[in-house]
């Protein structure tokens, strides 16, 4: 019998490991959810879903690299909220953001913190609020380049407060800590899977959490719109794609693995520890994402005209 490809794809996927690229440095926020959720789905999988580390232009680099990888479902991308964002950001975006991806479904949700190097000398975040505004010419903002979670953060923040700080972009917040904590930058907005460690442990400061309410894991932690900070609300979610024209077995099967991950108690253990929880299983479909990322690229398109800052 001669069966259809379709047919032998369903049957044998995955046959070799498949590989999951991260779009910005090892060590940061997306590697640690990345690796995460790669070491369950490759137990599911019975393949080992290695993580690729491709940092660069706001994670533009990397997607654009599973952008024009081969559509054959080895090649996957985990990527955040900077998939929406960088569409309007880019003028020149090397891929169609709707037209180059099949979607895999919805991973998790995170929040975001201010932080500061340990010896910033405010204590609080209403102190840090007018510190900033007297020393906006000397003070020094991390990020992970034009287009990631933390550029978004760290613009909202400038805006609320009307200043603006000299920001010195890293291939990922990863690198990005190593300065904080060793002082070479003054502050940075990052997601708690990258920051609630050091938080916990004093060797940076953490100021305030961009969720409407307070987090669990930090409940001393004011939210920033306790501190007045308007528009700064914002939360971090993450999806997986695949290159346009994937088969679609291959894109089921993915996606039925995500999910089954996301249900996985220990997962949410893990994630919990740093601040955050899965996505419900039932988001972790193609639909979800497709409908997340639409919805998102329109929700921060205003924004971001109105901020003006574009890169090319
Ligand atoms: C970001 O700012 O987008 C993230 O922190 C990037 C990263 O994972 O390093």
């Amino acid at each position: 019998t001669i069966l259809s490809s379709g047919a032998l794809m369903a049957q044998d996927y995955p046959e070799r490991s498949i590989t999951m690229v991260v779009p910005f440095a090892a060590g940061g926020p997306t590697d640690t959810v990345a690796r995460l959720v790669a070491e369950k789905m490759s137990t599911d999988l019975g393949q080992q879903v290695i993580v690729e580390n491709v940092g660069g232009a706001g994670g533009t680099l990397g997607a654009g690299q599973v952008a024009t990888a081969e559509a054959d479902g080895y090649t996957v991308l985990l990527h955040h909220i900077g998939m929406a964002t960088a569409a309007t950001l880019y003028r020149n975006l090397a891929y169609d953001t709707l037209a180059a991806f099949d979607y895999v479904g919805l991973v998790t949700e995170v929040p975001m913190t201010l932080v500061g190097r340990s010896d910033l000398e405010p204590a609080d975040l209403a102190s840090l609020v007018t510190y900033v505004k007297e020393n906006a010419d000397t003070l020094t903002m991390a990020n992970a380049g034009i287009g990631a979670a933390s550029h978004l953060c760290g613009m909202l923040f400038q805006q609320a407060l009307n200043v603006s700080l000299v920001t010195v972009p890293y291939q990922g917040t990863g690198p990005a800590m190593t300065d904080l904590l060793g002082g070479q930058v003054d502050l940075m907005c990052d997601q708690t899977t990258n920051t609630s460690e050091q938080i916990r442990g004093g060797t940076i400061k953490g100021y305030g959490v961009t969720t409407p309410a307070r987090l669990e894991i930090f409940p001393d932690m004011p939210t920033v719109a306790e501190a007045g900070l308007a528009g700064m609300e914002v939360s971090i979610w993450h999806g997986i794609y695949a290159p346009k024209g994937t088969p679609a077995e291959a894109v089921e099967r993915l996606s039925a693995s995500l999910q089954t991950v996301l249900a996985d108690p220990t997962l949410a253990a893990s994630l919990a520890e740093l601040g955050t929880a899965p996505s419900p299983a039932t988001d972790g479909t193609p639909a979800a994402l497709q409908a997340k990322l639409e919805s998102e690229i329109a929700r921060w398109e205003p924004v971001i005209a109105d901020a003006g800052v574009y890169a090319d």
